[in-house]
């Protein structure tokens, strides 16, 4: 856990603007500064960043929020590590809250920050190895030139090699202060028992450093280069402290980018494939490592895409990962298609054969449904054999079980319904029998995450005025939260009250639920703000993790006619902020009325059900006069 005061400090010290600048090129306007989005093609900018509020917002996708915020979607950063790439831009150092602590998870803690140290020290030394040893350029680097790769992507993978001698690293990294025992939990070196030496794992291999999420060095795979000798082609790190093999994809830190842009995800076999594919310029792939596909590793796809395409050499041992790849793909709702390579080519042969295009649109078009990869793959299999084929098309209804839409279920049990002439009604019943097995198997995994909390959309602030007031009265909180306004009470006497209190009071009055999850949220913050003495308003949120609330607030700090000079065409607005203590109680009285007219629907539909509803029937009278009240009030105000 990053601590409060870092945080609050990595706040005061970035710039939205310079954070941004690196990404999009920033032209000033006004107060502000606009740019072409970064998150959707445009030919007019409608990206603004306010230097003065410290925040942006992309009027053409809706999104806005911190610096922090933007680090978080266009690196697909969690919250944790968008903070820290900003602390290390800045020089910031990161204070770690350890009260919770106790000895042991700091131990574990100061032993992971230790693995992490030692891979990178080990990725510079394999580089340092193969770029600057004649050995390396000899034998590591000729390698990789020999398999057409150019240095800039050399480069961008960070491929290196380890030198012949046993314990070149090793050696390298006790001099350095590593233990002994840092060095074996890494995976990186090896101590035979009846040795005083250590070995490196690695020894006249190339070295294709495997990158987390957000781009630290977790492990390495190292290939050999000779295909003759008899061992593995290539050896991985072990599972250590860090590196978790079945919770890591390679490429993901490269491909991040282009994978969310594309909203697409190509998934590859092997290293080389990920590093290939890139060089020809496509860069939205990710491999599994010759390991089957894992909950984990598709849920690090999710964050970008939900859509994937699998490409895989058409031997058997292909298709078979393949079909179990396509199973938990569907099992964690993604939609996939399959394309295999003709006899022979792997993504990575392919395209060093054929020009970026063409490669380009053979992965679109020849990408097929997974029905139809399966179905053609299995019925060429059962041949004429009845019993076969029908067993292929269990095979296939049996995936179709594993999506989890409802409605994409069906539409695709149609499709095998009309592709193999079968009554749907057939395929239903085995589809039961299937979804059966498939939850029973799912069952013994991990629990589901909730679904988000849904936020009301647009649409239905236009035909729910309720939730069109409530939003307003919170965006007023937000801005001008701690502004004092001067009210008289029902003898005339003036007295101060804060926005904030004047909003909430009103809340509290008659028991009033907030109608929307967002707003629930932020007001619940509000509150506990109160408690604890801190008024929140506006900036406070921003500090906040939430994606959601985080939005919100910037929507309500930066409004679309900033966007424009308006001041240059000789327009003004008379600034809301001189007429919020006027706007407010006019807000608050449309609210009131509002929820007036909710309770009184919400009991005339209880009226009918009711024996004796003589006291729901006078409670609607009641309510009803009160709304003519408030209509008047609110004739007087206009
Ligand atoms: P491939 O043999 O297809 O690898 O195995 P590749 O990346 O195309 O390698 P090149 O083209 O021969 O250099 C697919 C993946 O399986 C894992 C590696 O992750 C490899 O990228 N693998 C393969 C191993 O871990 N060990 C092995 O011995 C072989
Ligand atoms: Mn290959």
């Amino acid at each position: 856990m990053i601590s409060k005061e870092t945080i609050d400090k990595v706040f005061s010290v970035i710039r939205v603007e310079e954070i941004i600048g690196e990404y999009v090129q920033l032209k000033r306007a006004g107060s502000n500064f606009k740019g072409l989005s970064p998150f959707q093609d445009e030919k007019t900018p409608s990206f603004v960043v306010s230097p003065s509020k410290q925040i942006w917002k992309d009027f053409s996708t809706g999104k806005g929020g911190t610096a922090i915020s933007f680090l978080m979607e266009i690196e697909n950063f969690t919250y944790p590590e968008a903070l820290r790439h900003a602390a290390k831009k800045y020089g910031i150092e990161i204070e770690e809250t350890q009260a919770e602590q106790t000895e042991e998870q700091k131990a574990a803690q100061t032993e992971q920050d230790l693995l992490y140290k030692i891979h990178e020290v080990a990725n510079n030394f394999f580089q340092e190895q193969m770029y600057d040893t004649e050995e390396g350029q000899n034998i590591g680097l000729a390698y990789f030139r020999e398999r057409e790769l150019r240095e800039d992507i050399i480069r961008k993978f960070q491929l290196g090699y380890s030198p012949e001698q046993k314990n070149a690293f090793t050696a390298y990294a006790l001099e350095k202060g590593y233990s002994k025992d840092i060095l074996e939990k890494s995976g990186l070196s090896i101590f035979p028992e009846n040795s005083s030496n250590g070995i490196d794992r690695f020894r006249e291999r190339v070295i294709f450093p495997i990158h987390s999420f957000s781009g630290r060095v977790l492990g390495f795979g190292a290939r050999i280069l000779k295909n003759n000798v008899k061992t593995a082609k290539y050896l991985n790190s072990p599972e250590t402290g860090i590196y978790h093999k079945s919770s890591v994809l390679y490429g993901l830190n490269q491909s991040k980018q282009s994978i969310s842009r594309n909203n697409l995800c190509l998934l590859v076999e092997g290293y080389m494939d990920v590093i290939a594919l890139h060089q020809a310029g496509i860069e939205n792939v990710v491999s599994s490592s010759g390991t089957s596909l894992t909950t984990e590793q598709i849920k690090l796809i999710k964050r970008l895409t939900e859509n994937v395409t699998i490409l895989f050499d058409g031997d058997a041992a292909g298709i078979k990962a393949s079909f179990r790849s396509i199973d938990m793909l569907l099992s964690e709702g993604m939609n996939i298609r399959v394309l295999l390579f003709p006899d022979g080519d792997d993504p990575d042969s392919f395209s060093r054969k054929h020009p970026q295009e063409f490669v380009e649109n053979y992965i679109k078009n020849e990408a097929t449904d997974f029905i139809d990869f399966k179905a053609e793959i299995l019925l060429k299999e059962a041949g004429g054999d009845p019993i076969k084929k029908a067993e292929a098309i269990r095979d296939i209804v049996k995936s179709v079980a594993f999506v989890t839409n409802a409605l994409k279920r069906e539409v695709y049990l149609k499709e095998v319904s009309s592709k193999f002439g079968l009554s749907e009604q057939s395929l239903f019943n085995e589809l039961g029998v299937q979804k059966q097995i498939a939850q029973q198997n799912q069952r013994s995994e991990a629990p589901k995450p909730q679904p988000k909390l849904e936020v009301v959309g647009e649409t239905v602030f236009a035909v729910n005025p309720l939730i069109v007031l409530e939003e307003k009265l919170v965006e007023l909180m937000l801005k001008y939260g701690d502004h004092v306004l001067t009210r008289s009470d029902h003898e005339n006497q003036p007295y101060q009250i804060t926005v904030i209190e004047e909003i909430l009071a009103h809340f509290d009055e008659d028991g009033y639920e907030i109608q929307s999850p967002v707003n629930e949220k932020i007001i619940s913050e509000i509150k506990s703000g109160i408690e604890s003495d801190e008024l929140r308003a506006g900036k406070f949120f921003l500090t906040l993790m939430d994606e959601e609330v985080s939005d919100r607030v910037a929507d309500a700090l930066l409004e679309p006619y900033e966007n424009s000079d308006w001041s240059k065409h000789n327009i003004f607005f008379s600034k809301e902020q001189e007429l919020v203590p006027k706007i407010i109680e006019d807000v608050i009285i449309r609210h009131k009325r509002e929820f007036t007219v909710k309770m009184i629907n919400d009991l005339k539909d209880t009226l009918k059900a009711e024996a004796d509803n003589t006291e729901t029937y006078m409670k609607i009278l009641r309510l009803n006069q009160l709304k003519n009240e408030i209509d008047e009030a609110l004739h007087r105000i206009l």
